[in-house]
């Protein structure tokens, strides 16, 4: 990492895998966290998921970026202190802030060390005049942020993607919650989220024919196999993704091919066949729904932008 470039270390706790896989295992009916798919192969199959053509979410995205970038910017206002919850391949951040009027700051918001620094070393070289403050914390909770060597007017959490998506809607609330304390008084936030469409577009979008998405889920237990010591046999078990229209999501499982016992630290679960395990919720809004989210954690949407078709939408937050 750049010498001259400070790191502020919040000492975030570190993920309890093992706790969080034995608890996921003993319920009925099973589960696993999704945030355990991005290791380092699990980060490389998302970006490929990026790149295929059913899964609409982060061209769409982009290019409403690009598109509503000179609008965003107006509403931004002057020397915006940029915080990113998460870090990802920087695409959607060097739009944001090439639209933005003079920048002053720019912070990634990680638990992840080795993400954290990963990003950081090719942003601090790409955003010369841009002060590049990484915090190493979890963004789920309030997050001090460190102060920029030039006044900033504000802080902008920017947090694209739909990961918000990715979170139950008492977990989407908490965090929602932890975003009004950490952009402080006269801040605001940019979220992309995915709308509501038919199931059809939504369910081939996480069933892409070249098997991408099926290989990312499937790479969950090959990273606990790994990391924990499971013995999950990655052949016994199949990606299944569906839309559940009434809960407004996509559903993520991992099927059981066969009856068969995982051992996982010295406990043994049974698998029935056909036993569905859940992985991940992908949360698809309406407009409404999620004003109505916002509203609870005490932010107003003041502005939104969709594509032309209404697949996706950038939401500007401000407190109530
Ligand atoms: C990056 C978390 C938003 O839920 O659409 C893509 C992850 N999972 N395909 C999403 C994902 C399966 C993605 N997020």
């Amino acid at each position: 990492m750049n010498a001259t470039l400070k790191l502020t270390d919040l000492h975030p706790s570190p993920d309890d895998i093992t706790g969080d896989v034995l608890a996921g295992l003993s319920r009925m009916p099973k589960r696993l966290p999704s945030k355990y798919f991005y290791d380092k192969r699990g980060s490389e199959l998302f970006e490929q998921i990026t790149h295929q053509p059913e899964y609409y979410l982060t061209r769409v995205e982009l290019a409403l970026l690009q598109a509503s970038g000179a609008e965003i910017a107006d509403e931004v206002g002057p020397r915006a202190h940029v915080v990113e919850y998460g870090s990802g391949s920087g695409r959607k951040t060097r739009i944001l802030l090439d639209a933005l009027d003079d920048p002053v700051a720019y912070t990634p918001i990680e638990i992840s060390r080795s993400a954290l620094l990963a990003s950081v070393e090719r942003l601090d070289r790409e955003f010369g005049d841009v002060e590049v403050l990484p915090v190493l914390a979890d963004f789920t909770q309030p997050v001090p942020l460190p102060k920029p060597a030039r006044k900033a007017e504000h802080a902008f959490v920017f947090f694209p993607g739909s990961t918000l998506g990715n979170f139950t809607a008492p977990e989407a609330l908490r965090l929602l919650r932890a975003m009004h304390q950490t952009m402080g008084d006269r801040g605001g936030a940019l979220l992309g989220i995915d709308l509501q469409k038919s199931p059809q577009i939504l369910e081939a979008a996480y069933n892409d024919a070249a098997g991408v998405t099926a290989a990312f889920t499937l790479n969950l237990l090959a990273r606990l196999n790994r990391d924990i010591g499971s013995d999950f046999d990655l052949e016994g078990f199949t990606h299944c993704a569906h839309y559940a229209a009434e809960r407004g999501r996509i559903e993520t499982f991992l099927v059981s091919q066969k009856q068969q016992t995982v051992q996982v630290q010295g406990r043994s679960f049974d698998f029935s066949e056909g036993e569905a395990m859940q992985v991940e919720y992908s949360h698809k809004y309406t407009d409404a729904g999620f004003a109505a989210m916002a509203a609870e954690a005490e932010l107003k949407v003041v502005r939104g932008w969709n594509d032309p078709q209404d697949w996706f939408g950038l939401r500007l937050l401000q407190r109530v």
